[in-house]
């Protein structure tokens, strides 16, 4: 069985450093587990702050996508280190392709990937790799511990989903969704739209919590939350 893990480049590399200690326990965890996996990249602060230099410099959103895209891969090749280094089965290259990831998930125990076309983001990434390669779970992995009513940041009320549908995920998404960067929901609208349709059980928990990760991984109970 498939899981796809996305890592937000904010877990990768979480004050502009490449978080090397995370990178180690997820390999071990991966190693430990007898599921195989595809694993998308983010981008994170690298991947803002080359966009918006390129855009400084008079680049189109085009081409500031196109060059996050590149940061997205440098973290996913980072990973794929840490993934060689610990004896893991890995497919040697960052795949860039979705169908052409689909022969290395069958013989490898894990694939990774960085960002793919301009104008969409990693989330997005992540659930058309798990729909391409049959994976029946998706693990969130990012700086926010679990979905909430509202930004627990700026409304002290705000109360945390343990579960919920697809469709109450889409219309909290839909709420945040200006297509706008810094406006960002947890997980992007159109890849909450792409996990309802393919009823992919998607599970949100921290970076920091690597018990969370793993049993999240394993499909058991956590404390952040699982949409299905
Ligand atoms: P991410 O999806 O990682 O965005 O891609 P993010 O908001 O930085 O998310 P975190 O912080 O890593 O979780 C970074 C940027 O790369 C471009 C977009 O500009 C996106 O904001 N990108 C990524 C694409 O254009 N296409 C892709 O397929 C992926």
């Amino acid at each position: 069985m498939h899981v796809v893990l996305s890592i937000g480049g904010s877990s990768i590399i979480p004050d502009g450093l490449p978080d090397l200690a995370f990178l180690r326990s997820l390999a071990n965890l991966i190693k430990k587990s007898k599921l195989s996996f595809g694993i998308l990249c983010g981008g994170g602060t690298v991947a803002r702050l080359y966009a918006n230099a390129a855009r400084e410099l008079g680049a189109g959103e085009y081409e500031a996508d196109s060059i996050a895209i590149r940061s997205t891969r440098q973290n996913a090749a980072l990973l794929l280190a840490a993934l060689k280094s610990a004896g893991i089965d890995v497919h040697g290259r960052v795949i860039d392709d979705f169908e052409f990831a689909k022969e290395p998930a069958r013989v490898n125990k894990v694939v990774v990937m960085g960002g793919t076309i301009p104008g969409i983001t990693t989330d997005t990434d992540s659930v058309l790799l798990a729909e391409a390669i049959g994976a029946e779970r998706l693990v969130n992995v990012s700086n926010v511990d679990a979905i909430y009513t509202a930004d627990p940041k700026k409304n002290p009320n705000a109360k945390k989903y343990v579960k919920m549908g697809y469709e109450e995920l889409i219309a909290l998404a839909s709420q945040s969704d200006k297509r706008m960067a810094g406006t960002n929901f947890v997980f992007d609208l159109l890849a909450c739209k792409l996990i309802a349709r393919s009823k992919i059980e998607t599970h949100f928990v921290s970076f920091k919590r690597m018990d969370d990760l793993e049993a999240a991984i394993e499909g058991k109970k956590h404390s952040g939350t699982v949409v299905c």
